[in-house]
């Protein structure tokens, strides 16, 4: 498995990192493969998933690098929630407990939250990297502008910055390389992918005119959570079919692989609900897929451009 700097920091995760997973066995398993970078949420089922990663990787804890998040609500009071210091104190502390650590690699803000202001949850968090409970800080789900003045604020009072970006970024959702890319590039934050297979649309089982394979995320209402523009999808996902053939792949495998080869990003978050998607997704490190192929897909997932990007496109000729 190849490592891959975090951002800017110097310190070196793996470049699939494992999502929250529903079996200790899956953390197992990845580990064995050489992940050494873990993915949770303090709202991942309440709390239950931090506390079997703690528990399985507590005791070779410091060899791992393990990212969590604090927002999402964590009880029924009016300050259970969000990027209040009351909220973030509280959260970290219940965070540590679980995951049977006295610190966390990457502590990151898993949305924004409007009714805080920035300063306030930038300073708590400046605070708990001071007091050696939390090494680095992070962001998910931000927009450019509100990333950037967060970014601004770290620096004008010299409080830790955030050093990587969460963000939903797969080959039917690229709307993140208007804006969040190339700041990220500019400002040195690693971006770390999640979704990456589209809940699983991007993986060849869902087929046009074909029924959805039973007990999968997309087959309910509720599982499916994006925006996916399903014609142009089944495109991409033909493609992926002739790439992957070409490499002795799977479909799954090349549109991770994509991910990888893409500016920016540091680590590729892959979820899996079985050990036999985890072991197919962890050998995505096996093998690279060429320019010429990133640039094929990269032409057929074109994201709409969006004002001024198409404006700025139209006058770069005359400079
Ligand atoms: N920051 C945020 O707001 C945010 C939001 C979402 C996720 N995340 C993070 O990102 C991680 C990954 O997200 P995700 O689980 O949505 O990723 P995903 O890769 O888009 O979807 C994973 C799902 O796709 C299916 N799948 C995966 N590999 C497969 C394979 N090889 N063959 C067939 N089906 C396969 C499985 O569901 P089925 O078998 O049911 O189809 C699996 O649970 C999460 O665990 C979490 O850590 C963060």
């Amino acid at each position: 498995m190849r490592m891959r700097f975090l951002g800017n920091t110097g310190l070196k995760v793996s470049e699939l990192s494992l999502g929250a997973v529903p079996a200790s066995a899956l953390v197992r398993m990845a580990v064995d493969a050489g992940v050494n970078f873990f993915d949770t949420a303090d709202m991942y089922s309440q709390g239950l998933a931090e506390e079997m990663l703690g528990k399985v990787l507590g005791p070779r804890r410091s060899e791992f690098i393990i990212a969590t998040k604090v927002w999402g609500r964590m009880g029924p009071g009016p300050n259970d929630v969000g990027l209040s210091r009351h909220h973030i104190m509280r959260a970290c502390e219940a965070s540590l407990k679980r995951l049977r650590t006295d610190y966390i690699d990457l502590y990151q803000a898993h949305s924004l939250d409007p009714p805080t202001r920035l300063e306030d949850t930038l300073r708590a968090f400046d605070d708990l990297v001071r007091q050696g409970k939390v090494r680095y800080i992070g962001c998910s789900n931000f927009t450019g502008w509100q990333l950037m003045k967060a970014l601004a604020i770290s620096d004008k009072y010299g409080w830790e910055r955030f050093v990587t970006l969460q963000a939903y970024y797969s080959l039917v959702g690229r709307d993140l390389e208007h804006e969040l890319v190339p700041l990220c590039l500019d400002q040195g934050l690693g971006i770390l992918p999640w979704s990456p297979l589209a809940d699983g649309f991007l993986t060849g089982k869902y087929r046009p005119g074909q029924p959805s394979p039973k007990g999968a995320r997309r087959s309910t209402p509720e599982g499916r959570n994006l925006p996916i523009d399903e014609e142009r999808g089944f495109e991409i996902v033909e493609e992926l079919d002739r790439i992957a053939n070409d490499h002795d792949a799977t479909v799954a495998q090349a549109a991770l692989n994509y991910l990888l080869r893409k500016p920016g990003v540091t680590s590729v978050i892959i979820g899996a609900r079985t050990a036999e998607q985890l072991a197919e997704n962890l050998k995505t490190a096996d093998w690279e897929m060429t320019p010429d192929e990133v640039s094929r897909l990269d032409v057929i997932s074109q994201p709409h451009k969006v004002y001024p990007y198409w404006f700025l496109e139209k006058i770069s000729h005359d400079r």
